[in-house]
Parts: C-alpha cells; sequence; structure tokens
C-alpha cells in the first residue's frame, strides 16, 4: 500500500491508499496500537448504494477483527446532508451504545464522509472516524482535510466543524463501479492540483489519460497519492483556512457561483469547477498559450470548459459576490501565474464580466 501523512501535530493522520483492500481495513485496525484499544462497539456509517456493493465487505473485516460495528445506512444524495439526517446518525450511535473510545467508518462519497464525520466531530463532544471514501472526488479531496458538516435550508455546508479523521483508507478498485460521470467529475479536482502546484503532474494527467479512464490501478493510485500529497501539505500549513488553504478553491469562485445559478441539479460540483477552473484562468495574467493547455486537459476528460448561453453573467456575479473570498466588495480569484503555482488576488470587476461575456 502506498501512504500519505498528514502532519498536524497531535491530529495527524496516514492515508493509506491500495486496490482490493477494503476487505483488509479490520485487520488493519485491529493490529495498529491506536486502535487497539478501542471500544468493540463501532459504526459503520454509510447509504443504500455503496452498502449493497462495499458494506458486507467492510462489515465481515471488521467483526472477523472483533469489532462489534453496527450498521448505520442513511438515503443517498445530496438532499439528505442535513442536520436532521446527522442526528439520526447520532441516535443510532446512542443506541448502539458506543461510548467515548468508540470510532466511527464513513463508507461512501463526499456525502456521506461530511456527514458521519460532523457526526463523529459532536457525538460524546467528539470521537474517531475513519473515512473510508469510495468515490474519486472524496479520494482525493472531501475524505482529507477535516472540514466535516451539512447544509442548511440557507446554505451549503453551512454547519459544520473542523474535525479530522484518525485514518482515511482508499480502496481504489471502488472506482470500478463509480458512475463514469462521477469519475469524470472527480478527474476536475486531479486536474486542478496539477495547475496550483505541480506542472510535471499536469502533464502525466495529460500523457496518461488512457490508462486513468481505464481505471489501470497503478495510474489511478499515483494521481489519488500525488493528489492527497498535495491537499495534505496544504492542508497541514493552514488547517483551519486562514490563508493558503484557500488555493485550494481553485475555478471553485465561478465553479460554486454556477452551482447556485443552476440549483445544483445541473452540474456535479466538478463539472462546474471545471468550467470554473478555465473561465478564472482567462482573468489571470498567464499567456494565452498556457490558458489553451488547462482549456485542452480538461476537454480531453470530457468535461466542459465553457459558460452555457443560457446562464445570465450577471446572476453569476452576484453570486461570485457573497462568496467567502469576496473582500470589501471587490472579487478574489485563485489563479494561475503559469501552471503549477497560483496566487489568490484581486479581479476588476468589469474584467470579469467581459470574461463571462465572452463564455470562455
Ligand atoms: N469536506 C470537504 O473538504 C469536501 C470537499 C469537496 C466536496 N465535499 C462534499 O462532498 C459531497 C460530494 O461528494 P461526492 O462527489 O463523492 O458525491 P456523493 O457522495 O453524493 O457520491 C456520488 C454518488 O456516487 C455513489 N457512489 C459512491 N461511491 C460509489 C461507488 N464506489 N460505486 C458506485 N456508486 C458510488 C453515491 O451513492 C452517490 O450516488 C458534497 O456534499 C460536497 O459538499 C466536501
Amino acid at each position: 500500500m502506498e501512504s500519505v501523512r498528514v502532519p498536524l501535530g497531535e491530529r495527524s493522520y496516514d492515508i493509506l491508499i491500495g486496490s482490493g483492500t477494503l476487505k483488509d481495513i479490520g485487520r488493519h485496525l485491529k493490529g495498529t496500537a491506536f486502535w487497539r484499544d478501542s471500544s468493540a462497539r463501532t459504526a459503520i456509517v454509510s447509504n443504500p448504494t455503496v452498502y449493497k456493493l462495499y458494506g458486507d465487505t467492510v462489515y465481515e473485516s471488521m467483526a472477523e477483527a472483533g469489532f462489534e460495528p453496527v450498521k448505520v445506512i442513511v438515503p443517498d444524495g445530496e438532499e439528505y446532508k442535513t442536520l436532521l439526517w446527522a442526528e439520526h446518525i447520532l441516535g443510532k450511535l446512542l443506541s448502539a451504545k458506543l461510548d467515548r473510545s468508540s470510532f466511527i467508518v464513513a463508507l461512501g462519497g463526499g456525502v456521506i464522509g461530511d456527514m458521519a464525520g460532523f457526526a463523529a466531530s459532536t457525538y460524546m463532544r467528539g470521537i474517531r472516524f475513519v473515512q473510508a471514501p469510495t468515490t474519486l472526488l472524496a479520494q482525493v479531496d472531501s475524505s482529507v482535510g477535516g472540514k466535516t458538516g451539512v447544509n442548511h435550508p440557507l446554505g451549503k455546508n453551512m454547519i459544520g466543524a473542523f474535525w479530522q479523521p484518525s485514518l482515511v483508507w482508499i480502496d481504489t478498485a471502488t472506482l470500478g463501479t463509480l458512475p463514469k460521470k462521477e469519475f469524470i467529475a472527480g478527474m476536475a479536482e486531479v486536474i486542478k492540483y496539477g495547475i496550483i502546484r505541480d506542472s510535471e503532474f499536469f502533464e502525466f494527467i495529460g500523457k496518461n489519460k488512457k490508462d486513468i479512464l481505464n481505471l489501470n490501478s497503478k495510474a489511478l493510485t499515483r494521481i489519488i497519492k500525488r493528489s492527497c500529497e498535495i491537499k495534505a501539505e496544504v492542508v497541514s500549513k493552514d488547517e483551519r483556512e486562514s490563508g493558503l488553504r484557500a488555493i485550494l478553491n481553485c475555478g471553485h469562485t465561478v465553479g460554486h457561483a454556477i452551482e447556485t445559478v443552476t440549483g445544483y441539479t445541473r452540474y456535479l460540483h466538478g463539472e462546474a469547477v471545471a468550467i470554473g477552473m478555465h473561465m478564472e484562468a482567462h482573468f489571470a495574467d498567464m499567456p494565452q498559450k498556457e490558458v489553451a493547455r488547462i482549456k485542452r486537459l480538461i476537454e480531453s476528460y470530457g468535461l466542459s470548459t465553457g459558460l452555457p448561453k443560457d446562464i445570465d453573467e450577471g446572476a453569476l456575479m452576484a453570486a461570485m459576490e457573497i462568496d467567502k473570498k469576496a473582500l470589501r466588495g471587490e472579487l478574489r480569484f485563485v489563479l494561475p501565474e503559469t501552471i503549477g503555482s497560483v496566487k489568490v488576488l484581486p479581479v476588476k470587476k468589469d474584467r470579469v464580466l467581459k470574461a463571462l461575456k465572452r463564455g470562455g
């Protein structure tokens, strides 16, 4: 297995990446000093889609290792990432008598990871949890870094806590059952890491497209590991997003605005970020040749880079003005100086509007 350390002092943890490894999770936990003294009562939080595919494997692995897992199932979908369903999880943990030395395994995509992590952060004032991410987005992004939470009718991810997992257990073989569209959307975040931090990685993603799309396990391990290394490095320098961590939002200012304006139904998050990364590259002072390379790589994975004609630029601007990175009425973006290096910079509104009107 490959491993990446997230160095965060006493909250440090490992990301372990392998193929076909879900069946070994129980043995690993039991064999590691950190977990050996945990209460036998543990919980596996998942949704029906993922549990049906991988739940029994994880359950049996945990049970064989001597844990007594309780299964907690939440319906599949972003609309269930709510306080109500977090309370449902907490209720199941209480009924199953998990104690302060128990832990939760979050088995699923980002929705499950965010919500189970949030439940772990509040159960008896905080218990440990393991991320076992099963989507590409969750494996390269949401399972690492400790942002947990749920949505509120007034805003996405508005209720939450920074609560780091104690282990991230990535089985790349789970990507074999992930719908292609979800996989491709996750690739937008992988490309993002190349743009913000590593031009060689950016090239690797382009050159190895065939292997990546064929889910070759060596290629998958390489892209997931490098993405996790970059996220770990950034998070360890700025755990609570007071500075550097903002660079992870490359493409996300426009991306979030697109999701807001289209009511979160038309685009998957990664699809909106892909358009955002290309649009935002136009606001940057980087050579057109480099902007074109970004566009080419994104499109080579079947992602769009242009704004559809029916999206109103004024509405996008309004959505961006309430973005967390907007400061004193000025729009701020994570802009590439060159591929592999970005800066958070203000951009004049008329320049943004002009690029949006051009549509990319
Ligand atoms: N915490 C963070 O730092 C962070 C970062 C980015 C995104 N997020 C959050 O992540 C969420 C999106 O996560 P996501 O894209 O993983 O979506 P998701 O969790 O909804 O999963 C997408 C779909 O794939 C299914 N699925 C998952 N794994 C599968 C597998 N191996 N085989 C078949 N089907 C599978 C799920 O059941 C679901 O229907 C959002 O709520 C977003 O806010 C959090």
